[in-house]
């Protein structure tokens, strides 16, 4: 590989290395000097409007915009001497001349680059009377998002994303002058865009806010955990915005190498699923065609006593387990269950409407995000519903217990005919009253671990808090169950799963959990 030209310069009386073609702006974020910015995106063409950016070169008659101007070798720079603070002073001055100062009901507040700025660098007097401002168009409604043309500062990210990323330009800048202002063609929606979701994201303003999340939580109650998307095998980098045990919003979290800042729609508002009053509790056992509560202790060891009956007269346990598990749950289940002389397949169910399957930017065909950690872990994998009736049809029903995971079409496929069958499951859904057993899981954000993506890069996902009720992690449901059958496997926290795992199966050899780094790290190729 040629090696990357390296340029030194001076920012604030600091030496200062970067890659040759690094902007002012970003060698400066990179050795953790902020220089203030509204318009420049790291995804996006540079369009320089905004004015925020300005620094002093020495023997540079004028301030600079460090967004557009390339460290070179001795450039002597600075970000903090009078006459810059003077100038973002002025910026935000005129930035702020014909906006509403609505912070107490913007739903932006608390995330507002505009306002964080101002506090910081601004807090000057108005010169301008309410009257004198200039008025325009209020709480459009665009489809997934509300535009409020009053607080736009004019950067043109949202323009620059929708021409340079999603190619679909539904906004653009209309009128002149101090009546400039952001609006729809033809007074359109944005809603047939599947990124529409990102435009809440990247306006550093409120002038778009997201119609979905918008007035739900003052943002300073949200906590904030890093987690990977379930929705599909590129793995998408998100953070889980959440408080008191309910998820609020998906936003996107930077991963260069995977979805750099952005999400689709359906990833962004699948958390949806996740906040339904179906949600399962505690254990229940099917009597005469109906459940009731059960302990976990009495679920187990009527588990542990049934399976070792059914051994005895030489039944075997199967496990379907799902791409949608960790690489740490399916690892640890596929041990148990060849532990215990069963066969373990892992089925990959890449359901939902056909014209969202796959798409030019981040959807990939495969809806879930583990297929390839299965596939590394030496798991079978059953590739829709026709593969897993192949797989169930050369087995003898008669002889065989069925352990599944939160995959309805299983069973369904296998009917009730079974001597027994356990669901491991996150919601009530119909294909549960089949199962003799039905144990509740923890869902993507209750639990932690990792995933592998389609290109082999075993990402980290975190626990956002944890199960309710009696619900468990699918690592501790076949922790219990190893225990109750006599196994001494002991797996103790995901970070030792992960580690036995890397000891085991040679594509993972080489990786730690405390290293995976945060951009995940790749699998083994052979
Ligand atoms: Fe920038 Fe937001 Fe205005 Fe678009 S709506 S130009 S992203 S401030
Ligand atoms: Fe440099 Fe806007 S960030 S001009």
């Amino acid at each position: 590989m040629p090696q990357q030209e390296v340029i030194t310069f001076s920012l604030n009386g600091k030496v200062v290395e970067v890659p040759k073609g690094t902007t002012i702006l970003q060698a400066a974020g990179g050795a953790g000097v902020e220089i203030p910015h509204l318009c420049y995106h790291p995804y996006l063409s540079v369009a320089g409007n905004c004015r925020m950016c300005m620094v002093e070169v020495e023997k540079s008659p004028k301030l600079v915009i460090s967004c557009a101007t390339p460290a070179a070798q001795g450039l002597v720079v600075r970000t903090d001497t009078p006459t810059v603070k003077k100038a973002v002073r002025g910026v935000l001055e005129f930035l702020l001349i014909n906006h509403p100062i609505d912070c107490p009901v913007c739903d932006q507040a608390g995330e507002c680059k505009l306002q964080d700025y101002y506090m910081a660098h601004g807090l000057h007097e108005s010169r301008i009377t309410l009257s004198e401002k200039v008025r325009k168009r209020k709480a459009l409604d665009l489809g997934p998002i509300v535009l409020d043309s009053e607080r736009c500062v004019l950067c043109a990210r949202c323009i620059r994303y929708l021409s340079e990323v999603t190619g679909t330009n539904e906004l653009g800048f209309f009128e002149r002058g101090d009546r400039t202002q952001i609006s729809a063609f033809l007074d359109s929606k944005v809603d047939a865009n599947s990124y529409a979701g990102n435009l809440a994201d990247i306006c550093p303003v409120g002038a778009i806010t997201s119609k979905d999340f918008r007035f739900r939580c003052r943002v300073w109650f949200l906590k904030g955990t890093p987690a990977i998307c379930p929705e599909c095998s590129t793995g998408c980098n998100m953070r889980v915005d959440h408080r008191n045990r309910e998820v609020y919003r998906f936003v996107a979290r930077l991963n260069p190498y995977v979805n750099k800042t952005w999400l689709c729609d359906a990833g962004r508002f699948s958390y949806k699923n996740l906040n339904g009053p179906e949600r399962l509790l505690y254990p229940m056992v099917r009597k005469d065609g109906a459940f009731s509560r059960e302990s976990w202790a009495a679920c187990m060891s009527g588990i542990s006593r049934r399976l070792k009956d059914s051994a005895v007269s030489g039944s075997k346990p199967v496990a379907i387990l799902s791409t949608r598990m960790t690489n740490e749950e399916l690892f640890l289940a596929k041990k148990v269950i060849l532990g215990i002389g069963g066969t373990v397949a892992a089925l990959n169910l890449t359901g939902g409407n056909p014209s969202s399957m796959e798409d030019f930017l981040l959807r990939r065909k495969d809806h879930t995000p583990n297929t390839t950690g299965a596939q590394k872990l030496g798991l079978e994998l059953l590739s829709g519903e026709m593969e897993t009736k192949d797989f169930l049809g050369r087995l003898d029903k008669s002889r065989f217990s069925l352990l599944v995971t939160d995959e309805p079409a299983v069973l369904r496929e296998c009917g009730t005919n079974l001597p027994l069958t356990i669901a491991l499951a996150t919601h009530r859904n119909a294909s549960i009253s089949e199962a003799d057993i039905v144990l509740p899981m923890a869902t993507h954000v209750e639990r932690e671990g990792t995933l592998t993506n389609f290109e082999g890069r075993v990402q980290r996902t975190e626990q956002s808090f944890p199960p309710p009720g009696e619900a468990r992690s699918a690592i501790d449901i076949i922790s219990g169950l190893s225990g109750a059958l006599g196994m001494n496997l002991n797996p103790g926290s995901v970070e030792s799963v992960f580690s036995l795992l890397a000891k085991e199966c040679s594509a993972f050899s080489g990786l730690a959990y405390e290293n995976l780094g945060e951009y995940g790290s790749l699998v083994k190729t052979t």
